[in-house]
This record gives C-alpha cells, sequence and structure tokens, in this order.
C-alpha cells in the first residue's frame, strides 16, 4: 500500500493508543499482512513506555521481510529491556541480513550492562567492519575493564582504516582530555602580519616561511599542466611532484582541523598533428592520492558546473559522422575537491574557537547552495587567462571561514581570492610567481582600493622582502 494512503488510515493517535496498549497493538500486527503498514507503524513508534509492548513486537522478528526485523529491533532496544539480551545476541550473530545483525548489535550496546561484554567481546571480531564498530561502540563505556581494554587496544591493527582511526585517537595521549569538543589547548597565536599581504616569489620557497598553524583555509586554482603559456613543466611527473611539494607546505601552514580547496579539471593537451591523438590528463585523481598521503582527509567534492556555450566545442566531428567510438562529450564541469587538516576533532572543535560575535557576523544568511552542483558561468579577463569567477570565491569564503580568518591562494593570479576575501571581511594572503600578474593585482588595488574596505591596506612585496619581513617578527620587531 503506497505511505500516503497508510498515513490516511492510520492517524497519530492510533498510533498513541498502539503504544500505550500492548493487546491493540498486538492486534493490529496480527490484522495486518501489509509490510508495508508495520514498516510506517515501526518508524513512527517512537519512544516506547510501555514494556508490555515487547511481546507483540517479538513476533515481528520472524517476519521475511529484512526492514521489518531492523525496526523491530531497534523499536526493542528502546525498552532497555536486559531479558532481550538472548534475543540481540541471536539476531546479532545469525540473522541474514547485515542491516539486521548491525542494529542488534547496536541496540546490545544500548543495554549498557556488563552482562553484554562476552556477546560484544565476541562480536568485536566479526568480520563485517560495521558489526565490530558497533560493538566497540558498546564495550567503550566498560573500557576500565582490563579485558575489554585489552580487546579494544587489540583492535588497533585491524585491517580496516576506520576501525583503527577510532582506536588510536582513543588511546593516543591528547585524548586523555576530551578532544571532541575542548577548546581548552587553543593556542592564540598572532599571524597578524600575514594579513592583505601580496608576495611576488615561487609559492614552494614563500610557504617555507609560512610559520605553521597560520592559515584558516586556502582555496586555489593550481596551473592546468601545460595548458596555458605560464605553465610549462617537462613532464607530468615533473608537474605532479611541484604540486606536491606546494601542497604539502600548505598543509604545515594550515590550522588544526581547517580546509583547504582545490580546483582542478582534467586538461586535455591537443595532438600534434591529425596522424597523432591529443593526451587527456586526470589531474583531480592523479593530485588525491597525493593529498591524502599528506595527511588532508578527504571531505567533499564539488562540481562547478559552467554553461555550454561558455566551453570549447568538442562536437563537430562527432554531429556530422555520429559513429561509436568518436564520441566526445564538451567538458562543462569542473572539482573543487574539498579537504580537511587531519585531527581526531570533530568540526564542532574549529566551531566553538570563535566567540558569538564572530559566528554572528559569519552565519550565511537567505538563500544558499544546498546541493554539490555549483552552477556559475566562468569570468573572463583580458589580463589573466583562467580567473576565478567572484561568486565562486565567495561561496567558499562564506562556507568554509569565518569573520577574520586568513585565506590564502598560492596561485594568486590575478587575485580574486584577495578581493572575494576583503569584501567579506576576511584577511587574504597570496603569492604569485609572474610578475605581469602580481603587478596586474597591483594596478587593479590601486585603482579600485577604496572599495573595500580592508584591502586599502594591502601591501605588496616580492620574495626577499618578505623574507625580511618575517625575520623582523621572528627577532621580536613590530
Ligand atoms: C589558474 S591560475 C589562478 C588564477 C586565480 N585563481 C585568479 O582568479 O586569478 C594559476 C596561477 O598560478 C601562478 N603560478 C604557477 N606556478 C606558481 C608557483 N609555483 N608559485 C606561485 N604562483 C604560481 C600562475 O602564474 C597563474 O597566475
Amino acid at each position: 500500500m503506497h505511505r500516503s494512503n497508510i498515513a490516511k488510515r492510520v492517524s497519530f493517535d492510533d498510533i498513541q493508543l498502539l503504544k500505550a496498549d500492548a493487546n491493540a497493538l498486538h492486534k493490529f500486527i496480527h490484522n495486518n499482512s501489509d509490510g508495508g503498514t508495520i514498516i510506517y507503524l515501526l518508524e513512527k513508534l517512537g519512544r516506547l513506555k510501555n514494556g508490555e509492548s515487547k511481546n507483540p513486537l517479538l513476533s515481528l522478528l520472524s517476519k521475511p521481510n529484512e526492514k521489518i526485523r531492523l525496526l523491530t529491533i531497534k523499536n526493542l532496544s528502546k525498552l532497555s529491556d536486559i531479558s532481550l539480551l538472548p534475543t540481540f545476541v541471536k539476531y546479532a550473530s545469525n540473522d541474514s541480513s547485515t542491516e539486521v545483525r548491525r542494529e542488534a548489535v547496536s541496540a546490545l550496546g544500548r543495554l549498557n550492562n556488563r552482562k553484554t561484554i562476552p556477546y560484544l567481546i565476541k562480536l568485536s571480531r566479526d568480520a563485517d567492519p560495521k558489526v565490530v564498530m558497533q560493538a566497540m561502540r558498546g564495550l567503550l563505556p566498560f573500557n576500565s575493564t582490563k579485558k575489554v581494554s585489552e580487546v579494544l587496544i587489540s583492535l588497533k591493527d585491524h585491517p580496516n582504516e576506520m576501525i583503527r582511526e577510532i582506536i588510536i585517537s582513543k588511546y593516543s595521549k591528547s585524548s586523555k582530555l576530551d578532544t571532541k569538543t575542548s577548546k581548552t589547548h587553543v593556542v592564540k597565536v598572532d599571524h597578524g602580519f600575514l594579513r592583505n599581504k601580496v608576495v611576488l616569489g615561487d609559492a614552494e620557497k614563500v610557504l617555507k616561511h609560512i610559520p605553521n598553524e597560520s592559515i584558516a583555509l586556502t582555496f586555489t586554482s593550481p596551473p592546468y599542466y601545460n595548458a596555458r603559456d605560464y605553465s610549462i613543466y617537462q613532464s607530468y611527473e615533473e608537474y605532479l611532484s611541484c604540486l606536491n611539494r606546494i601542497f604539502k607546505g600548505i598543509y604545515k601552514a594550515t590550522k588544526e582541523g581547517r580546509f583547504f580547496i582545490l580546483n582542478t579539471s582534467p586538461i586535455i593537451v591537443p595532438r600534434i598533428s591529425r596522424s597523432h591523438s591529443s593526451k587527456r590528463y586526470p589531474i583531480p585523481y592523479d593530485l588525491h592520492p597525493l593529498l591524502i598521503k599528506m595527511g588532508w582527509e578527504f571531505i567533499d567534492d564539488i562540481v562547478w558546473v559552467k554553461p555550454e556555450v561558455c566551453v570549447k566545442n568538442r562536437n563537430a566531428g562527432f554531429l556530422q559522422h555520429r559513429k561509436p567510438l568518436g564520441y566526445k562529450p564538451n567538458a562543462i564541469t569542473e572539482m573543487l575537491m574539498v579537504y580537511r587538516k587531519k585531527t581526531d576533532k570533530l568540526i564542532d572543535w574549529n566551531m566553538k574557537q570563535y566567540d558569538s560575535a564572530t559566528v554572528k557576523k559569519s552565519k550565511i544568511s537567505g538563500k544558499y547552495e544546498t546541493s554539490n552542483v555549483w552552477k556559475i558561468s566562468p569570468k573572463f579577463n583580458k589580463t589573466h587567462s583562467a580567473v576565478f569567477p567572484a561568486e565562486l570565491c565567495d561561496r567558499v569564503i562564506s562556507f568554509y571561514s569565518y569573520v577574520g580568518d586568513l585565506v590564502f591562494d598560492p596561485f594568486g593570479g590575478s587575485g580574486t581570492l584577495g578581493k572575494a576575501a576583503s569584501a567579506l571581511d576576511r584577511n587574504f594572503f597570496l603569492t604569485e610567481k609572474e610578475p605581469n600578474y602580481f603587478e596586474y593585482m597591483k594596478s587593479v588595488w590601486n585603482k579600485e582600493g577604496e572599495l573595500f574596505n580592508k584591502s586599502s591596506n594591502v601591501e605588496f612585496m616580492d620574495i626577499n622582502e618578505f623574507k625580511l619581513l618575517i625575520k623582523k617578527k621572528n627577532n621580536g620587531a613590530g
């Protein structure tokens, strides 16, 4: 039966009645063989106060429909009834559905009773990592028991990475505090001297002088391997290893738990003649493993979609011949890969580092993009051939930083990120190695400086001047 029809037949008041009266619940289950109705009931039952509900619910565990069994276990676990221990053990160990097994292990954990310990220890050796994780969750409250802590510690060598991480973070020194929400160890270091600086120089070299943990957000678009004249590399390998070194520098310079958002897309290097083929380089896919290896944690992939009229048309041939294998889709997307600097702290920990006034000023008001598909037209600039659209920077800065934060673009180009940052009351730090783009940024700021409150005190310097600034800072001056 369709859900909306079930909802018409089984009202909120009916469900309250069934919760209060075990006989009525029993009759309802007996008289409704339709799986949809039973699932609807089980989803709507909510908090169960009446222990008498147990028997009618138990009868549902023999149903062949696994969703019914799963929801039944979920509801039974709300009763916190230790007499259900053998039932939960039975379904945790033997159910044919792994989802039902996981729910039953979770139910054992929710009993929060020492009697569950031997069963949870056994389940912590299960072949399904999610069953193991549920068993670990159930065992953690009894961590002070020698046997339990031995079992948990032994899981640090488990083949599953999430299990290993949970155990390592649980038993690492720092987690003696409740690091999940604690803000006690946040050290306030003033990196104010980096604010609103544009440095002419190679990002790799500049990054060597940037203090560790000074940057709150990096959003950047690196050169697209030999696709434009400003980026010439001997080989793809050299290109990747150059970016690898720069991204390692960004990792060091980024504050714990903060974000790095990388905009790239596969690029095509055209064929040298009609008798050769062009070559496509899957840049985001090749950079991803390098980033993971250096410690960035993958968080999200956002797809930037451009109108098809704005991209190079690759369809002319196929449009004519229509022969399979010759299909060439127009590339209207770029990736925004979202990474977070590794930490065992939840994102709440980062959010709690801001005072309430800053939080209030930084909140995103009104409508915002709820999906990971961002439709934004590209921007064209006479001086620079690959600039960010301001809207792209606005979204990234608003979603991934707070007012007053320092945001960084190592491949500054025409300075779009800096302008957007200052308009959104953030500070920025940019590097750019090409003098003509550096001069362009300077001229734009000189022209438009007054438009941006913060940017009126932007400082432009070359790498030597920057090094001097750092030296002065290290010697304790200004
Ligand atoms: C894709 S563009 C970035 C454009 C920028 N997002 C904007 O909105 O104008 C890449 C820029 O990185 C610069 N670049 C390339 N290698 C660099 C390096 N090693 N250090 C600093 N800048 C570099 C290039 O000169 C180019 O301006």
